[in-house]
């Protein structure tokens, strides 16, 4: 149909949406070009990494073709990487179609057109990595929900635990003058957390098959070689360019540092394994790689990237924000007489609020893709657009979440947002866990396994914060938008005392 003609789609056809499904909108072309073969790709790559940096990639294309749906290459690029050519859907409306999953397939759409060597996770294809449709992917992820419930007593405590031993650490070296860079502080704290409670194991712990200290080291290389296309290593630009964004580099690398991840989980997770195989009728070695990179790619990589940025925004809140932080935290702990209890956190409302908004903001999975499965047409705010089958789309939170077709004030961090009747209606609209936040993750949706967790344990960390501190302050300039992100804590009031 020529751009302009005027259909009746019936698009976006989820009953969640909160747009309407049936309108009549102008059926445009996709605006946007992918390039001469070679020459195109290096250009877009020399731009996203380089020229204008990952968000002002998008945003520039969206401004210079006025829409929100345009086509361009998706990292990581050719020639060492597959083409990713695609259409990027940025606007709400357009996204929907990503969780649809009559309509777009969603095996090996971790990265774009790009899926890791399998010889990285022991010969199988991940969960994250099949298609709902899968019988795998029905257990394995039913797999996630039982050990996620039978260890639900565990959470709380030991969550808190690794808490105290993070912020004790942190304390002693800000009263020692230091600088305390939290991102760091943060890849051993979540580690610990995730494997003694899924685990049952310090992961430090002597034993003959301990991670002694290297824990967030061996989980960081390993996905760092293995997502290095898209990778933002902290390397200088020049060095990372050569090294890392130019073709898949080869398990054997990283051999000997999966080698000791592997041996960790196989002899010290035997309970979770057990209940994998003997429930699930899960192959222990299947079983023994999915919970790898369950827990150390799709938990610990979002959490690390979660809590520097709820300590960011928080900071940005200053004393206004922090006070009412602390006073809800304070009042729901002592009206329930057992302190942070899950019920304690179920009653403060603007700590969840606040949760939200950061999930929103500042999401740690900015990317979703997923692959057409027939001719299709999708809609943004103003046009209807025709997808062929077997085209790639790629959806990018950072401009989704900030639509301003259903966010006030996209830009600003409204830590009360979420509350009330009105925040209700907009939970369908955050989507940080690849679905609407309304909606249950299940065994046959590609939803976060872990939302429910967390949600929790991020209110659970702010509450812990305002039980211990009054207020804290970091460095300035601070950014979660750089690798490493600089987060660095300079001071903080503890009960009416100030360690600084
Ligand atoms: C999938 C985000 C933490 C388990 C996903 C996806 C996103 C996401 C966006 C979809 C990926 C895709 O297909 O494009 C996050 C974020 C987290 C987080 C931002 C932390 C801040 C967790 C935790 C767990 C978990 C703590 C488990 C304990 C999973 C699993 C999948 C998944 C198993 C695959 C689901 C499926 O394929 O059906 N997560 N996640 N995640 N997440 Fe999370």
């Amino acid at each position: 149909a020529a751009p302009g003609c005027v259909i009746k789609c019936s698009v976006f056809s989820s009953e969640s949406s909160s747009f309407s499904t049936s309108q009549s909108a102008s059926l445009r072309e996709i605006p946007g070009s992918y390039g001469l073969p070679v020459f195109g790709p290096l250009k877009d790559r020399l731009d996203f990494f380089w020229f204008q940096g990952e968000n002002q990639f998008y945003k520039a294309r969206m401004d210079k073709y006025e829409s929100t749906v345009f086509r361009v290459n998706f990292p990581p690029f050719p020639p060492g990487f597959p083409y990713s050519r695609g259409v990027a859907l940025l606007d709400q409306k357009s996204y929907g179609v990503l969780y649809d999953t009559s309509k777009v397939q969603k095996e090996d759409m971790f990265t774009g057109s790009f899926a890791p060597s399998k010889d990285f996770t022991g010969g199988y294809r991940m969960l994250a990595a099949l298609d709902p449709s899968h019988e795998k992917h029905t257990i394995l992820k039913s797999m996630l929900f039982e050990l996620l419930k039978v260890n639900r007593t565990r959470t709380i405590f030991e969550f808190s635990k690794a808490f105290a031993e993070t912020f004790d650490a942190v304390e002693r070296q800000i009263s020692q003058g230091k600088q305390v860079d939290f991102y760091s502080s943060t890849q051993k704290f979540v580690l610990d957390f995730l494997i003694r409670t899924i685990v049952h194991r310090d992961p430090a712990k002597p034993g003959h098959a301990s991670l002694a200290n290297d824990g967030p080291s061996l989980f960081q290389t390993w996905i760092g070689v293995q997502y290095g296309g898209i990778a933002q290593s902290g390397l200088p630009h020049i060095v990372e360019e050569f090294a890392l964004h130019n073709f898949p580099l080869p398990f054997f690398l990283v051999k000997g540092m999966y080698g000791r991840i592997y041996k960790f989980f196989r002899t010290y997770a035997t309970e979770a394994i057990a209940v994998a195989s003997s429930k699930f009728g899960l192959d222990r070695e299947e079983a023994t790689h999915n919970l790898i990179f369950i827990l150390g790619v799709n938990a610990w990589l979002g959490l690390i990237r979660l809590f520097p940025a709820i300590i960011y925004h928080v900071a940005n809140g200053g004393s206004e924000l922090q006070g009412r932080l602390r006073a809800e935290v304070r009042s729901s702990a002592s009206s329930t007489r057992a302190g942070l209890t899950a019920e304690a956190i179920a009653s403060m409302p603007l700590i969840r609020s606040t949760v939200l908004e950061v999930l929103r903001l500042s999401a740690p999975a900015k990317y979703q893709y997923a692959r057409a499965k027939t001719d299709l047409i999708i809609e943004s705010h103003d046009a209807a657009y025709m997808i062929k089958k077997g085209e790639l789309l790629g959806g990018c939170l950072h401009f989704a979440s900030r639509d301003p077709a259903v966010f006030d004030d996209p830009e600003t961090f409204v830590a009360d947002r979420f509350m009330g009747e009105k925040g209700k209606k907009l939970l369908p609209n955050l989507l940080w866990s690849n679905g609407y936040n309304h909606q249950p993750a299940t065994a046959v949706n590609k939803q976060c396994g872990g939302k429910d967790l967390v949600e929790h344990i991020s209110c659970l960390f702010l509450a812990e914060l305002f039980t211990r501190y009054d207020s804290f302050q970091i460095a300035e300039p601070a950014s979660i938008y750089s690798y490493p992100p600089r987060i660095k804590f300079t001071s903080m009031q503890k009960k009416g005392r100030f360690i600084a």
